[in-house]
């Protein structure tokens, strides 16, 4: 029996792995199986305006599994919230992972597929773009310009950006985002299990007030020589070099053959400029030996900054919600995590995303084939089709305004 075995090392091994898997905690998970329906709440925000979007129950129009099916946004032109709640959880000493699968089957031109993580008591049928959240995680599309994961945190009351540009995806597959947070304060973004960007709280968010700042004191001292090069003391002009004229009679210029001297009056050749002529003189230059380097005023601890052990802290996790504005819909969100274990969140990536992410792309390349043949076959429907590019085009320009203000109401919330 195990326990009976010589070897000393298996028995401390043989219970830190009882303790690895003891740990590893699953806060909520979501694969949008048969009952989904009753762990989710739909919120009634913009109904009233007629601007509340359907979610779509349904494995897609290209899977790689047709009974795997998520929530997709199914109305185009809609606002879109909806979340669910799970027992509080607070994250003091331990790892965060926050995991969801994407995809963006209408070919976004604008429009989110993040998810929020939200705190405390929020009244679910009124969850939407003003109930504050904690993390904000996802990818962002509208236009050219941007095409980005979002990492937002709350801390103190205020959002914040993270500082780093990380680019999502932007094809019509399913991948999968995964923010983790760790008790020594560092994260990491991981896209379909690769890592696209890590560091730290305190210098990828401007949540504290920077460590160490200029010393707003300090002056440049007045013999500090910031001069790289000066002139050459030891060049001197040549001589004559000021009698040589800027002008010199052109040499091909002739006199006309029917110059009237009396009449014309004297002949004078037309000038060019002189190709002697240097401009004025000027010493060569030559490296400044007492140069002393750009002068920079040094660092200084900030007094306003105070460390928070507790940065990466948040007491009360309760809800997932996705809150998105949607110009084109077809955006579909699956396999749900809120853990503590990344292993547990990469295993789950695998089993789901990665197990069916090749079938998926063979159905995606054989419905493009379809479409094209289709618009072939019918030059008819080819031109409806243009139409109908065209007009969703204008559309996403109207809309970029409405998301621009929607974006522009989010910056003015982060300076809150
Ligand atoms: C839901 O998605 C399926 C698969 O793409 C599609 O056939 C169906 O029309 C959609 N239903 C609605 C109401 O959008
Ligand atoms: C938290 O916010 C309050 C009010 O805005 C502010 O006075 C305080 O300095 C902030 N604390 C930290 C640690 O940022």
């Amino acid at each position: 029996m195990a326990l009976h075995n010589k070897n000393p090392n298996f028995l401390p091994l043989f219970f830190a792995t009882l303790l690895v898997f003891a740990s590893a905690e699953v806060f909520f998970e979501e694969r949008f199986e048969d009952g989904w329906e009753s762990r989710w709440v739909k919120s009634d925000w913009k109904k009233d305006d007629n601007m509340a979007g359907e979610w779509n129950y349904t494995a897609g129009k290209w899977n790689g599994d047709d009974n795997d099916k998520g929530i997709q946004t199914s109305e185009d032109y809609r606002f879109y919230a909806i979340s669910a709640e799970f027992p509080p959880v607070n994250n003091k000493g331990k790892t965060l992972v926050f995991q969801f699968s994407v995809k963006h089957e209408q070919k976004l031109d604008c429009g989110g597929g993040y998810m929020k993580l939200l705190s405390g008591d929020i009244d679910q049928k009124k969850f939407g773009g003003e109930t504050p959240y904690s993390i904000m995680f996802g990818p962002d599309i509208c236009g050219y310009s941007t095409k980005k994961v979002h990492a937002i945190l709350t801390y103190n009351g205020t959002n914040h950006l993270i500082k780093k540009e990380v680019p999502c995806e932007t094809d019509q597959l399913t991948h999968v985002y995964t923010f983790i947070l760790h008790p020594d304060a560092t994260y990491s973004i991981l896209i379909d299990n690769v890592e696209k960007q890590t560091g730290s709280l305190y210098n990828d968010w401007d949540l504290l007030p920077p460590k160490k700042i200029k010393d707003p004191e300090a002056k440049k001292p007045e013999d500090w020589d910031d001069k790289e090069y000066i002139p050459d003391p030891e060049d001197k002009k040549p001589e004559g070099y000021d009698d040589i004229p800027k002008e010199i009679p052109d040499p091909d210029a002739k006199k006309p053959e029917d110059w009237d001297d009396e009449e014309d009056g004297e002949w004078t050749p037309s000038t060019i400029p002189n190709p002697e002529y240097k401009g004025p003189w000027k010493p060569k230059k030559i490296k400044n030996s007492n140069y002393k380097g750009k002068w920079k005023a040094p660092m200084i601890d900030n007094p306003d900054f105070k460390d928070d052990p507790d940065l990466y802290v948040f007491p009360n996790l309760k809800y997932v919600g996705i809150e998105l504005w949607q110009v084109k819909s077809g955006t579909m969100f699956d396999n749900i995590l809120v853990a503590d274990d990344v292993e547990y969140a990469k295993k789950l990536a695998e089993e789901t995303w990665g197990k069916h992410k090749d079938a998926e792309k063979a159905a995606f390349e054989e419905a493009e084939k379809k479409r094209e043949e289709e618009s072939k076959d019918d030059p008819v429907d080819s031109d409806v089709e243009e139409d109908d590019d065209s007009d969703a085009t204008e559309g996403t320009e109207s809309d970029s305004d409405v998301k621009s203000d929607a974006e522009s109401e989010e910056d003015a919330h982060d300076e809150l």
